[in-house]
């Protein structure tokens, strides 16, 4: 099985199930993975590190342009699983998942100068094979030659609540309502915006993940993957 398949694209809107999903599919087929969502947070924190306005498109760029990204972590010798992430000479971690990251980061990630930097290294990422690449746009535009293409959805309220539960889970204090308004204002965004916004590619495995746990959509593109 999956003997030719080599690259995997996996899209979907936030909290569609991209992470787990991707690490246990990644795992399972001894690919490596990269979620792409680190590397747009990643330049979003340094932006409010160093006060760059989320307006300010070509000094969001510059900073996208001068300060490549590198990812790593314990279980990943190739430096992909993005436990351990750099941006330029600084060490992020948790600070990515910040409620000022979390924010910002889909007027950072809908500035096309911004686009063009981290589709560059994405697939430079990519080249070797045997990756499993989760994101917004990497079927249609970061690597629409992907042997397999899945896109993930959910309906909002299912979305927010595993958002509202992992940030419950985490200690914080929040409201569901506001996760709530929260993802539906990221999609907003994410779907509308004019460079690369966020839609299933035409030949994509759509899986509406609302009703199913991590292992059925697992066995579910593993299915796919036999086929291919
Ligand atoms: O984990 P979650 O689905 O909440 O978000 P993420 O994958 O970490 O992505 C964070 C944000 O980065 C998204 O809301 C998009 O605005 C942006 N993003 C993007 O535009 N393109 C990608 N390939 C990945 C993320």
């Amino acid at each position: 099985m999956s003997g030719a398949v080599n690259i995997i694209a996996l899209d979907g809107p936030v909290a569609s199930g991209k992470t787990v999903v991707g690490l246990e599919l990644s795992r399972r087929l001894a690919f490596r993975y990269l979620d792409t969502g680190v590397m747009y947070r990643a330049i979003t924190w340094l932006a409010l590190r160093c006060a760059t306005p989320m307006w300010d498109e070509e000094g969001l760029g510059e900073l996208a342009a001068r300060h490549p990204i590198r990812l790593g972590g314990p279980n990943s010798p190739d430096g992909m699983q993005g436990e351990q992430v750099w941006v330029g000479e600084h060490q992020v971690g948790a600070e990515l998942r910040d409620a000022r990251v979390e924010r910002q980061v889909s007027l950072v990630a809908r500035v096309p100068q911004v686009r063009r930097a981290l589709v560059q290294q994405q697939r430079i990422l990519a080249k070797e094979g045997k990756i499993v690449m989760a994101g917004r746009d990497i079927g249609t535009v970061v690597l629409p030659c992907a042997d397999l293409k899945v896109f993930l959805s959910a309906a909002p309220e299912q979305r927010a609540a595993r958002r509202w539960r992992d940030l419950v889970d985490k200690g914080q204090n929040v409201d569901f309502q506001q996760v709530l308004r929260e993802t539906k204002e990221r999609d907003e965004i994410d779907t509308n915006r004019a460079d690369s916004p966020l839609r299933p590619a035409g030949d994509a495995l759509t899986l509406d993940t609302g009703q199913l746990t991590v292992d059925q959509v697992v066995e579910k593109i593993l299915e796919q993957l036999r086929r291919c």
